[in-house]
């Protein structure tokens, strides 16, 4: 049978059992863990993206994204809670619904995490530069800090950072609790001043036309910014570490995600309404709105920009240049600044996420066994990380972040519409497991995050739509020329010891031991 190929929970969580954490979270910690894990390129890049899809309508897509997201979270921490082993949606479906799933969702995690990394290297990438340009006033040329499809070559800041992210990873670097609220910390105070000094001053006209580009548009946006809020599964995947989980877990999830939402809001309110600027939707001689990341996006922007228009839509550091064009272009510098020291976590989150995927898939056999070798000296597992941060350099190198955000999507939607599914089939399958948090009305809310996602990915472009189930074909056609034959579990070989030895290496969740 195509569903039979179970891989025992008990074998899964015998070796959570004997790791035993240490249970120190509690709801501020999470919360903030969560924050840490969700503030990046989203707000700081996409806001710009989403203008251009749906104009100051964006304020309405930032709220779907959001609620999105808080059904799927709540999905999401039960299994977590159940099966606080590392491998997240991939692991929780292998138990629940049978290896095919759980390759296709591990499959549809590689778009999630490494394209995702890509997106927030290509956003590190608009930044810096800005920073760099404004700072030192010279002009980098355009042809080397962005993609072909941009109106560029190659984005060779954002290769740089991948590279760089990649190197500290296979030298094991791990992000700390410290540095965690550190980070967190500057991401917060960046865009608190940015609300402080964009939101008074918004000039109401602005909002109006509120919805240009009608509900498609603003579904289109919500899709897209969608990228904004994904993280937040970190504080999922600390289940076990949680005091009190039943109650804690649902206040670090909704918690961190309503906190995001609100800061987003302010942030977006104060870039639509910033005076002076143009925050319309870009168009075409016929008055459709261009594609973010086109050519032809590219080169209307140019010409506007040379006859004096200061189109929001068009900047690749909306917040940095929305600050400098309301009056205020050190602040708008030091706001470029916390990104480019921000930003690199996210990276390095996603990328560590990444590789601990593929590990586990190696592992169970359905990944080439080489993927998992580890290194002698630094104990991490360095061959898959150097493959995965070439991939990630090439994606970010030719690549425009809105593109890659939006393909990235499309995998995480898929992994949380099917998490959504598992924990309804668990809860028949398996009712009297124990299961320390309990997601309020599943089978309600599960159904509300199954059609959110529904949405959201026909919302997709639809050349993400057509990449992702390429994707999936080319997923299908590994399982079953490659994978499926050497499964463990087919094979009949389900020790724990292969889940033992990924415990072994450093924790999956940075931030939280
Ligand atoms: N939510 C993360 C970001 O916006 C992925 O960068």
């Amino acid at each position: 049978m195509i569903f039979g190929r179970v891989k025992p929970l008990d074998a899964i969580l015998a070796t959570a059992e004997k790791k035993s954490l240490h249970r120190s979270l509690g709801a501020f910690q999470l919360t903030m863990l969560g924050i840490g894990a969700v503030i990046g390129t989203g707000i700081f890049v996409l806001t710009a993206e989403a203008a251009q899809k749906a104009g100051p309508g964006m304020m309405i897509s930032f709220i779907i994204a959001g609620v999105v997201c808080a059904f799927a979270a709540l999905c999401y921490a039960e299994m977590a809670s159940m099966v606080p082993v590392s491998g997240s949606a991939y692991t929780y479906s292998y138990a629940v619904m049978g290896e095919l799933i759980a390759w296709m969702v591990g499959w549809a995690l590689i778009l999630e995490y490494a394209v995702a990394a890509g997106a927030v290297s290509v956003g590190w990438s608009g930044y810096v530069i800005g920073l760099i340009e404004h700072t030192f006033h010279v002009d980098i040329p355009a042809s080397l800090v962005t993609g072909p499809f941009d109106g560029g070559l190659i984005n060779l800041p954002a290769m740089l950072i991948a590279a760089l992210v990649t190197w500290l990873l296979v030298i094991g670097t791990k992000e700390s609790a410290t540095v965690n609220a550190i980070l967190v910390a500057i991401k917060i105070t960046a865009l608190t001043v940015f609300i402080i000094l964009a939101v008074p001053v918004m000039n109401s006209a602005q909002f109006s036309p509120f919805a240009p580009t009608g509900v498609i548009g603003v579904s289109m946006a919500a899709a897209s910014i969608f990228f904004a809020y994904v993280g937040f599964d970190a504080v999922s995947t600390a289940a076990e570490e949680t005091k009190n989980p039943q109650r804690n877990m649902p206040i670090g999830l909704i918690g961190s995600l309503a906190i995001c939402t609100i800061f987003y809001l302010l942030v977006a309110a104060g870039v639509i309404g910033a005076p002076g600027l143009s925050t319309q939707p870009v168009t075409d001689a016929m008055g459709h709105a261009l594609e973010p990341g086109s050519r032809e996006l590219a080169a209307q922007c140019a010409s506007r920009a040379a006859e004096g228009f200061k189109d929001v839509v068009c900047s690749k550091e909306a917040l940095a240049f929305t600050l400098r064009e309301i009056g205020w272009p050190q602040i708008g510098n030091l706001l470029g600044l916390a990104a480019g020291l921000a930003l690199p976590s996210v990276i390095l989150m996603m990328m560590f996420g990444q590789t601990r995927i593929f590990f586990v898939m190696s592992r169970d056999g359905l990944l080439p066994a080489a993927f998992s070798k580890i290194h002698p000296k630094f104990n991490t597992p360095h061959v898959i990380t150097i493959i995965t941060g070439i991939a990630v350099a090439l994606f970010a190198a030719f690549f425009p972040v809105g593109q890659l955000a939006n393909i990235s999507n499309s995998g995480t939607l898929f992994a949380f519409a099917a998490v959504s599914i598992a924990v309804m089939v668990i809860r028949k399958t398996d009712p009297t497991r124990k299961r320390p948090f309990k997601t309020p009305f599943v089978f309600i809310t599960a159904p509300i995050a199954i059609l959110g996602c529904l949405y959201l990915f026909i919302s997709l472009d639809h050349k993400s739509i057509i990449l992702f189930l390429i994707w999936a074909a080319v997923g299908l056609l590994v399982y079953f020329g490659y994978s499926r034959s050497r499964s463990h579990v087919g094979r009949g070989i389900v020790d724990v010891s292969e889940h033992q030895a990924y415990e072994e290496l450093d924790p999956p969740v940075p931030g939280t031991h």
